[in-house]
């Protein structure tokens, strides 16, 4: 009998154990992904501290030694919490890395003392290592997909999606409004996030255009810390392969005093200080030395008379023009649109994507090469852009 007790004992606690693990609720993804450095992002259902291994690229089995910790660290401690972001440092340029994350509960902390829990990660053993590869300005070709306002369509963002492979894919852009609010952690993984994980993210990284209905709801000032970038702001430039990319945040599109904002919105201000960052980025030596420029932007700065786009066509396109921008890449209208150059509002051309239709790039020394595709990836439009030097 008392054997038998015991074993109860036993059970009811491994099985109490075993419901109790901290999880892996959503991810893990990769941003900020630079030329030797990557910031990997996940969330758990409780507290914990977190890390990630990484080994080099290789057949050999990631058991075969001990793999180098990167921990998640603030001023030199170690962070407790459910959003985990560890950046990964000192990495090589175009280089293949295997990762895998792991994340410690804390059951309590008191006084200066701290109850560990159970351990949760991603699989090495069954499912081969999850992969990454920084950036590599010297690639010969690149390709890339845009996407924009999703709207929260599971569905089109599934098809849009499609394809999207390691190896065969640098990059996607989300370029703006891929949810219509942001309401809370669950909506925005619900929204968009976790479908782009389960599809590309956690191997591809997605790079983030935040769009006007992103700066809108109460998640809209923590969402950032989801989405980290290499300068730590959500407008940014990074060069893959022969094209230097400058994305760009275009905040609201209706003057800040409207009702609609209440009181929140202070985006002029804050285009006006990209404006200023632009005009230093157009100077420096990555931007002029690249082949193709690139700008990418929801809002389209021209063929709307609202304020937002009238604000950036006054404080971006006169910093833009006469500085060889191959062409600019926008979403917002939900209607497809190709500018001409013209030479007295934007002397390069403007490619606006719609709500359901995706960009299919390739860019090498020759051209770059647009293929518009629908949600049965048939080719509506295409367009080529030739070096701009
Ligand atoms: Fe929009």
């Amino acid at each position: 009998m008392k054997v038998y007790s015991t074993l109860l004992i036993f059970i009811f606690f491994v099985l109490s154990v075993t419901a109790q693990s901290v999880k892996i609720t959503h991810g893990p993804y990769l941003q900020a992904v630079g030329v030797d450095e990557v910031t990997i992002v996940w969330t758990t259902d409780k507290d914990a501290v977190s890390w990630v291994e990484v080994a080099e690229a290789g057949k050999e089995s990631f058991y075969a030694k001990e793999r180098t910790p990167f921990y998640e660290t603030k001023n030199g401690n170690r962070i407790i919490g459910k959003l985990h972001k560890v950046k990964i440092r000192k990495l090589d340029p175009g280089t293949e890395y295997r990762y895998r994350v792991f994340s410690k509960e804390v059951l309590s902390y008191e006084g200066h003392r701290i109850l560990y829990g159970n351990i949760a990660s991603t699989d090495v053993y069954r499912v081969k290592p999850l992969l990454f590869k920084t950036l590599d300005s010297k690639k010969e070709e690149i390709s890339f997909r845009v996407i924009n306002d999703i709207h929260s369509r599971i569905a089109d963002l599934k098809a849009l999606s499609r394809g999207v492979s390691y190896g065969e894919t640098d990059l996607v852009f989300f370029n703006g409004d891929m949810v219509s609010s942001m309401i809370d952690e669950e909506q925005f993984f619900s929204g968009f996030m976790d479908e782009s994980v389960s599809a590309f993210a956690n191997q591809v990284p997605a790079f983030f255009s935040r769009g006007n209905h992103e700066t809108r709801g109460p998640f809209s000032i923590y969402f950032p810390d989801y989405f980290p970038t290499t300068s730590g702001k959500l407008y940014y430039s990074f060069r893959q392969g022969p094209v230097y990319f400058i994305v760009l945040d275009c905040g609201e599109d209706k003057p800040d005093s409207d009702i609609e904002y209440s009181g929140l919105a202070r985006f002029d201000e804050y285009r006006s200080e990209q404006r200023d960052w632009l005009m230093q980025e157009v100077e420096s030596e990555a931007f002029k030395s690249a082949a193709y420029r690139l700008v990418i932007v929801h809002i389209p700065p021209v063929g709307s008379d609202w304020h937002g786009p009238n604000d950036l066509n006054r404080k971006i396109l006169p910093v833009l023009n006469n500085k060889g921008i191959t062409a600019m890449i926008s979403g917002h209208t939900h209607r497809y649109s190709y500018l001409e150059p013209d030479a007295s509002l934007h002397d390069f051309p403007i490619l606006i994507n719609a709500h359901n239709t995706m960009l299919d790039i390739k860019a090498n020394a020759t051209g770059i090469h647009v293929a518009r595709k629908d949600t049965a990836h048939q080719v509506l439009n295409v367009h080529e852009w030739k070096p701009s030097k």
